[in-house]
């Protein structure tokens, strides 16, 4: 199985439009300890020929032409791309589709949650429904991923619910929305006949169910959205914690890096990282702490063959 890093940011990207912060800036001016991010995604293929993406974000078209193995190969049109998996509804893992309104075959898989979210926003029927399918996918079921002619293409994915909520444009105005387990949030399961991979770009809290699912993985890509719960308040970029946002954070006793510890992951790479994690800066304190216990801090273009 290869996966490649399409986008190893958080919503909103590194440098993100609106953001006058240090990394942001670092990142503008080109420096190289700051290599820009665009938002999370991952492409895996199996056989090399057929690939999916998972989870679309706005930057679908930049990260497309930036990846070789994406390009077209035969014919005037063509896409190597045979589909897209969704985490959730979240605005940083559908608005790619849009960019995929091409008249070309592929499938859309999701939960039975996320992909109401397609159904009730007409804006996504764009993506004709009789050349491109939706399926719905139940949760801890083993689901083949197909080529368009309805081929294997030795990918499978298993939906997992994990904790976490609403997308930020469902929230109630007056409610803080609750962090709930069930189809709005899911990390997913891909597999070939050999290995198993896991991405989970948002998880607002590690449970004992899924570190018994995670216990010995060979590779996890993981949210890694804040370093602190509190940053966005702290550096006054925002009003929210991480865990409001349905996001554990990197450092901390609770936190994503003491959660793995006795979880025995081959590989750990943080993925959709916001642009207020100093592990964002490869001369950060905190990227040499999150290195030295074990973490890769993911970047676009990042290959990992498994
Ligand atoms: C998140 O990951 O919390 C969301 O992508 C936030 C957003 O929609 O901007
Ligand atoms: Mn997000």
């Amino acid at each position: 199985m290869k996966i490649v890093i399409l986008g190893a940011g958080a919503g909103g990207g590194s440098p993100q439009w609106n953001s006058n912060g240090h990394a942001c800036n670092r990142a503008r001016a080109g420096d190289p300890a700051v290599p820009p991010r665009t938002q999370a995604s991952i492409a895996a293929s199996a056989d090399g020929t057929h690939w999916f993406i998972f989870n679309a974000s706005p930057d679908l078209r930049q990260q497309i032409n930036a990846t070789p193995c994406l390009h077209p190969r035969h014919g005037l049109r063509d896409t190597p791309i045979s589909g897209v998996v969704l985490t959730g509804g979240d605005i940083d893992s559908i608005t790619g589709l849009l960019t995929l309104r091409e008249r070309q075959p592929l499938t859309i898989y999701g939960t039975g949650a996320t992909l109401d979210i397609l159904g009730a926003n007409s804006v996504f029927e764009v993506l004709a429904r009789d050349i491109v399918k939706r399926q719905r996918v139940s949760l801890d079921t083993r689901t083949p991923l197909l080529a368009p002619d309805g081929t294997t293409t030795g990918l499978a994915i298993t939906l997992f619910a994990v904790p976490g909520k609403v997308p930020l444009y469902m929230e109630s105005t007056t409610e803080v929305p609750p962090i709930t387990v069930g189809e709005a949030t899911v990390g997913v399961g891909i597999s070939d006949a050999a290995h198993s991979a896991y991405f989970i770009p948002g998880c607002a809290r590690m449970t004992p169910e899924l570190a018994a699912r995670l216990h010995g993985a060979k590779l996890v890509f993981f949210d890694g959205t804040l370093w602190r719960d509190d940053e966005m308040i702290t550096s006054g970029a925002g009003t929210k914690t991480g865990s409001r946002m349905g996001h554990m954070s990197l450092s901390g006793p609770s936190g994503t890096i003491a959660a793995f510890a006795p979880l025995d992951v081959k590989r750990r790479i943080f993925v959709h990282i916001n642009n207020s994690n100093p592990v964002l800066m490869a001369d950060a304190p905190e990227r040499a702490q999150t290195q030295a216990a074990g973490w890769e801090v993911g970047y676009d273009g990042m290959e990992v063959t498994l």
